[in-house]
């Protein structure tokens, strides 16, 4: 008699095993493994083996080979188009992700009712809600038309059925972690379930040369639940970034087979829906009066710079000493804290010390280094800083302040946005009438305070 054969799939990234593990050697998570069934190892070999033997193409020399010719259209929305890299391609797919409650529905369902009313066909497949409670959202905003076509529905079956009826010009999957098929024996969210259910929509996209939007669920850890497969199969992937607290929600392009992935979207939620958002001065800062413990800084949003402001609070620590960061990366902190306590001789480490980003803005980039040592520096003292003054720098390990990319258009915000002053680490090429202390390291900041 044979020996049963056995296989284990990671439930987070798709690596597959003979052996169980605790920890996926591959993505590093813990009790991710999942047995197969001797049902799904038969369909594995089968899928696998088709594939392989699909009508022989040939090679071709690259220079006989014509270029696609990419047309882009708008989607209706200038800051969804931005983030896309000007628009939507025909028979590209795209996974927009986002935690609970982020407004995935709510954005996808406009874009569908906005390119209804242009004259284009669109479905739009939901397995979460029922189409009253889409054709509530629908109302709310205003994306009610005949040419768009509610289908809810969880088996993939059903769908590539009502595409044979109708010619669809976008297609909207709501979301890919309750759809399923037949014909793979696993659970629907389960990496073989989406595995083949993309695939299947890939070949859909690219053989109809429709777009498909595919809306995907991510964990608190902040990965596509479950399966990573996704984002290597597909041709965009954005994610929604924002609190649910605030009305501002951003679209982060993380990966792009057809543009630039530098871009962020810039929304707001109200009850009619995610706009575009009019005006982003402002709204990551008070401008009136600074508390003692807050700094400002210009930080580069693709290529828009927005000002924000950051937030530090240190206080006498009881016991082991808490460094904690919402918005900014806490390995950083602990880099900046030691600096200080380095080259300025400060006991933080007898101190607690928070940092919070205002309005859930993640900051990426290391220019706001300076911005959070004068927060630190500012709640240590328990001295407001001046609200005329924003602080650009990137600080180096060892106290140095470099330069920051974009100096010119920073400075050019600031000057908009009529603020007098900034302290930064070197001479602007451009012309400005804003007031600039030149800071080369990190000792000069205690002589500006
Ligand atoms: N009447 C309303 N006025 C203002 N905002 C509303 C209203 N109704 C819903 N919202 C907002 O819309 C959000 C829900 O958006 P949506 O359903 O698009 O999110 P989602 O990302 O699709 O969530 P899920 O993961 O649950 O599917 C709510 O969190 C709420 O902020
Ligand atoms: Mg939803
Ligand atoms: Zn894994």
């Amino acid at each position: 008699m044979a020996k049963k054969k056995t296989l284990f799939e990671c439930q987070a990234c798709g690596f597959q095993s003979p052996r169980w593990m605790g920890k996926c050697t591959s993505c590093n998570a813990w009790e991710t493994m999942v047995e197969l069934s001797s049902e799904q190892i038969k369909f594995l070999k089968e899928t696998q083996s088709t594939s392989s033997s699909t009508t022989a193409a040939k090679a071709l020399p690259i220079t006989q080979i014509e270029e696609d010719n990419i047309t882009r259209f708008g989607s209706g929305s200038k800051e969804l188009d931005l983030v896309l890299g000007g628009g939507i391609v025909p028979g590209s797919l795209t996974l927009i992700g986002g935690s609970p409650g982020v407004g995935k529905s709510t954005l996808l369902l406009k874009i569908a009712g906005n390119l209804a009313k242009e004259g284009k066909k669109v479905l739009y497949v939901s397995g979460e809600e029922s189409s009253g409670q889409i054709k509530l959202r629908a109302n709310r905003l205003d994306a009610n038309h005949d040419n768009l076509y509610l289908l809810p529905e969880i088996n993939l079956g059903t769908v590539l059925s009502e595409l044979n009826k109708q010619r669809y010009e976008l297609i909207v999957i709501d979301s890919i972690q309750t759809l399923y098929s037949d014909e793979t024996p696993s659970a629907p969210g389960s990496v073989t379930q989406v595995r083949t259910i993309t695939f299947e929509l890939m070949r859909i996209a690219k053989s109809l040369h429709i777009p498909i939007f595919i809306i995907g669920h991510i964990t608190k850890e902040g990965s596509i639940a479950g399966p990573r497969v996704l984002e290597h199969m597909v041709d965009t992937v954005l994610y929604f970034e924002g609190d649910t607290n605030s009305e501002l929600r951003l679209l982060r392009g993380f990966k792009n087979r057809f543009g630039a992935t530098n871009e962020v979207g810039i929304f707001e939620m109200n009850k009619e829906g995610l706009n575009d958002a009019k005006s982003m001065a402002g709204r990551f800062f008070n401008k009136e009066k600074l508390q003692s413990g807050s700094a400002l800084t210009v930080i580069m949003e693709g290529s828009r710079p927005i000002i924000v402001e950051v937030q530090a609070l240190v206080s006498e620590a009881y016991g082991h000493p808490k460094r904690s960061s919402t918005g900014f990366d806490n390995n950083r902190l602990g880099m900046l804290l030691a600096l200080l306590e380095k080259k300025l001789d400060l006991p933080l480490g007898t101190y607690d010390v928070f940092i919070n980003i205002s309005g859930g803005i993640k900051i990426n980039e290391p220019s706001a280094d300076l911005a959070i040592i004068a927060a630190i520096l500012s709640s240590y003292r328990d001295r407001e800083l001046s609200a005329q003054t924003l602080f650009l720098g990137e600080v180096s390990l060892t106290g140095e302040i470099r330069e920051v990319p974009s100096l010119g258009q920073r400075l050019k915000e600031i000057e908009t946005q009529g603020f007098g002053k900034a302290v930064i680490p070197n001479r602007p090429n451009e012309d400005t009438t804003v007031k600039c202390f030149i800071a080369g390291e990190v000792s000069k900041i205690i002589e500006w305070l």
